[in-house]
């Protein structure tokens, strides 16, 4: 029998909470949604990291299907871990070792995947726009796992829900990304989810790495990165996307480093507590010394993955309530 509906902490019930067929962006997320996927990640968390972790089996006899276009390691393991740990049958397809290396088109390979009865298709590509156009043609739910520069939705959520497990809450929370704002699809999910949630954001970048448009995300663009730093609670440090340029937009990794690189004594201009994120990978030495990524109290990165998975078990099982009959949302 299917579980009954909870009413969660936004006060709305069944799929008054999330009433969307697919999580393609966090830019048509009401924030309401947002933080109900957020308290829906909560019990994974616990679950997870209970001494017996039991799984839970409410995806059991759904087929999960992760078509990674593009390289990683930790969105697609993860994605397979929280899958695995709801009882579903995940199965990963790498675009590399896949008939797109024989030229088959991208409609093509989401309908052969289409054709296999997927339950859900969790999919990575390097085009920005790809996932909406899979999302249009099959029949199930999709998860933007990262599209060109447009959107990655669940790593902003898992950001958020390491900032408000760590400072209790987003309002009013200082947080400065620094890095290639430009080409990032992390830097555009978290600007869109971290304002949303009601904090004060800043983003920092040399002029040729900060997108035009930055003001209309209401956030403040900076280029100085000691100013941008000034009282921070949150500094979120982002990779220079080499895969995504076509030339040069730095004139080298040693000046990036001089100008943007994240040392301790940079770290001293936010406040005395304030965490440090990075997404990963890291380019050590680059954008982030490995004191300051390593530092045990303050650095998240390694919990900022721990998030991950209970934030893609959150949505996972979220977006399959419709297909399951849960009470609400069938
Ligand atoms: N943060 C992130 O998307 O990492 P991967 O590229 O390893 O998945």
């Amino acid at each position: 029998m299917a579980p009954s509906p909870s009413p969660s902490s936004t006060g709305l019930v069944g799929r008054d909470n999330f009433p969307h067929r697919h999580l393609l962006g966090i830019a048509n997320l009401a924030p309401h949604e947002i933080r109900f996927l957020l308290d829906e990640a909560e019990q994974w968390v616990t679950l997870n990291r209970a001494d017996s972790r039991k799984h839970d089996d409410r995806l059991a006899g759904l087929t999960q299907m992760n078509a990674f276009f593009e390289n990683s390691t930790r969105t697609l393991l993860s994605f397979e871990v929280a899958g695995k740990r709801l009882g579903a049958d995940v199965v990963n397809m790498h675009a590399a070792q896949s008939s797109v290396k024989k030229g088959e088109t991208l409609i093509d390979t989401a309908m052969t995947l289409n054709a296999m009865r997927a339950d859900v298709i969790v999919i990575r590509h390097m085009s920005s726009g790809a996932v909406q156009l899979i999302a249009d043609k099959v029949d199930c739910p999709v998860l933007n796992a990262g599209d060109g520069r447009h959107e990655h939705p669940t790593q902003a959520l898992l950001d958020a829900l390491t900032i408000r497990r760590r400072l209790g809450g987003l309002e009013g929370v200082i947080v400065t990304i620094c890095g290639d704002v430009l080409h990032s699809r992390v830097a555009r999910s978290n600007m869109l989810c971290l304002t949303a949630l009601g904090a004060n954001v800043r983003v920092c970048a040399p002029p040729t790495l900060m997108p035009a448009e930055a003001e209309r995300y209401r956030v403040t663009p900076f280029h100085d990165f000691d100013a941008a730093l000034e009282g921070a609670d949150v500094v979120m440090m982002l990779r220079v996307q080499n895969e995504r340029m076509d030339g040069a937009f730095i004139p080298s990794a040693r000046e990036f480093h001089l100008l943007y690189g994240l040392t301790p004594e940079r770290l001293k201009r936010a406040k005395p507590d304030a965490i440090v994120m990075h997404p990963g990978p890291m380019n050590r030495g680059v954008e982030i010394t490995s004191t300051v990524a390593d530092m045990p109290d303050r650095s998240t990165i390694t919990e900022q993955v721990e998030m991950g998975v209970a934030v893609r078990m959150a949505c996972l099982d979220v977006l399959t309530r419709e297909r399951r009959g849960v009470a609400g949302w069938a």
